[in-house]
């Protein structure tokens, strides 16, 4: 029975008034999954299966037939069939000239083959129409319908009408459809699901790196001299002590490090008089994952606000308040009241609580949600003005916390400066280059280099008795 709505971009509704008859070929996981989310959807769904006779499996409703017999059912027709099985539909090329074939494929490994698995398929059935999408999402995403994580299905191939068929599909499946241009772009999308976080690697080793570094040179310089030069065992500090200590360091160099990139590109622009020139590829890579930079720092920011809420509750910290109270009593003394350490107390909590709230309003318009909301220069302001005051405000909370502790040769444990004292190190760099990069004498070169303007460089020529001629 030849569907006779081939002209028209929307799959005809058919006798029993579905939203028209999609066929699918391969009875496998994702052909399964993808028939039952189609019936539900209100579509009539046809497999062509090798064995049309073993059907048990299959999505109640559901036809079952032979490939020819199928293929004559729909114009779309899904190839849930793996790529190195492909060479059977060259078989009945003629059934399939002019249908909309979806290649869903995915590969067990990057750049697996020279073409892509769509270009492959059109090669193989040229008179076909291939449209490359559904491969990001999941069998058992579209059956359990929980797809939070892959509800995009990415979409490409060079027949726009076929496209949009294959696109009315999957909005109507509850998808969102997104058009990634010419069947070119299938070879990107066959790598995408083979990604695994890819810009979040470089942050969590940066995270994974600092964090064993700064635990070490805290238990060395807290809990091990402590117990060389005292025999005093100081082990229980490891849970909460150094670990306060360790998260709001991490936290203050990786969040200088997402603003490290763009004072280094600021140099050299300037250095190179020009903005055309490309940057290397490591502050390429480095520009890219700001974001998740800044999302890692944020997540040790927030574990150090809540370490510091519960210092007061702490049995440590009552036991030796306590002590302290006592002796004071015992020894008739009274306590006098430091205004120089009131003032640097709260100025230092502060300093931090109002670093953490900018930090969180950096977090919070990193969302898509919100990013969509603003515009360009908006999102720049936020990410890239409050950023560097946020960048302030963590360093002046850690500079106030260290005040002049750092004068005190016995905070030198082992000749070792305090761990406060190394993460200022980055921040305060990045801080004071920032700073130099502002001044209006140099901040006007680099806004006119970012405009466009090149500093040209003077040609000297020679002429043929050596002297030079200037251009
Ligand atoms: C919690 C948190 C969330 C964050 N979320 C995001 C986020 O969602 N998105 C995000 O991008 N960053 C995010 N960041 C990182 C950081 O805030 C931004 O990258 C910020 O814009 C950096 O500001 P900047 O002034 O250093 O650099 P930029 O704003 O990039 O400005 C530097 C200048 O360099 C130039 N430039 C930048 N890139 C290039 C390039 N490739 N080639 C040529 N010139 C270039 C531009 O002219 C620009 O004017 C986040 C950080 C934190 C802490
Ligand atoms: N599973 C997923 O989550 C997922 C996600 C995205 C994309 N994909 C892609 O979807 C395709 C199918 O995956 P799947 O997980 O459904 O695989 P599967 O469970 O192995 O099913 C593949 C189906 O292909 C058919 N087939 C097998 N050998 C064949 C041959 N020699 N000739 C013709 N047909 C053959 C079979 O159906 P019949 O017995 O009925 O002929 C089989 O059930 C793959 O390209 C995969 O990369 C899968
Ligand atoms: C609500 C906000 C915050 C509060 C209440 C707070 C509180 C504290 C406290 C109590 C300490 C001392 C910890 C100790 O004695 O071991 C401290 C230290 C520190 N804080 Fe914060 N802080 C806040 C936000 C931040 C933020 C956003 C950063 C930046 C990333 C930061 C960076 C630091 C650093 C680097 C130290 C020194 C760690 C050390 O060497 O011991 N703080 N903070």
């Amino acid at each position: 029975m030849e569907n006779n709505c081939f002209n028209m971009t929307k799959l005809c509704p058919d006798a029993h008034n579905t939203l028209g008859t999609v066929c699918i070929f391969g009875t496998g996981d994702f052909g399964r999954s993808l028939g039952l989310r189609l019936l539900q959807a209100g579509y009539s769904v046809v497999f062509g299966s090798r064995n049309p006779q073993n059907s048990s499996l299959l999505p109640k409703g559901a036809q079952v037939l032979s490939h020819v017999e199928a293929a004559q059912t729909s114009r779309v027709i899904f190839i849930a069939v793996h790529r190195e099985n492909y060479e059977f539909l060259s078989a009945f090329s003629q059934e399939l000239a002019g249908k909309v074939l979806v290649d869903i494929s995915n590969n067990l490994m990057k750049n697996q083959y020279p073409e892509s698995n769509a270009e492959y398929l059109a090669k193989l059935l040229p008179q076909a129409n291939v449209v490359k999408a559904f491969n990001t999402v999941s069998a058992w995403a579209l059956q359990s319908g929980s797809l939070d994580a892959s509800r995009q299905v990415f979409v490409c191939g060079d027949n726009s009408e076929s496209k949009q068929m294959v696109m009315d599909i999957a909005r109507s499946l509850g998808l969102t459809a997104l058009d990634q241009g010419s069947l070119l772009a299938a070879k990107e999308l066959e790598n995408y699901p083979l990604q695994l976080f890819p810009l979040w690697r470089l942050p969590i080793y940066i995270a994974t790196g600092l964090t064993a570094a700064f635990f070490i040179y805290c238990v060395l310089t807290d809990i091990v001299y402590t117990f060389v030069t005292e025999g005093k065992n100081n082990s229980y500090r490891i849970v909460i002590s150094i670990a306060n200590r360790v998260c709001p360091i991490v936290s203050l160099i990786m969040l200088s490090l997402c603003y490290l990139p763009g004072v280094i590109a600021a140099i050299l622009q300037l250095y190179n008089g020009t903005k055309y020139k490309r940057f290397p590829d490591w502050l390429d890579k480095w520009m890219l994952c700001r974001k998740q930079l800044g999302l890692v720092a944020l997540a040790f920011a927030f574990l150090h606000v809540l370490y510091s809420l519960i210092i007061p509750i702490r049995y440590y910290v009552r036991q030796r308040q306590n002590i302290y109270i006592i002796s004071q009593v015992k020894d008739n003394k009274t306590l006098t009241f430091d205004s120089t350490m009131s003032w640097r107390s709260d100025s230092f909590y502060s300093l931090g609580i109002l670093g953490f709230s900018f930090y969180v309003l950096l977090g919070i318009t990193s969302l898509p949600s919100v990013s969509n909301m603003v515009n360009w220069r908006e999102f720049r302001f936020v990410q890239s003005k409050l950023g560097h005051i946020t960048l302030l405000l963590c360093t002046a909370h850690t500079l106030v916390y260290g005040w002049n502790k750092f004068l005190y040769v016995s905070r030198y444990k082992w000749y070792l400066p305090p761990a406060y004292v190394l993460s200022l190190i980055v921040p305060c760099i990045v801080l004071v280059l920032k700073l130099i990069l502002i001044t209006p004498c140099v901040d006007r070169v680099i806004t006119r280099i970012r405009q466009g303007w090149e500093r040209k460089s003077v040609h000297v020529l020679h002429d043929t008795s050596g002297q030079p001629l200037f251009l």
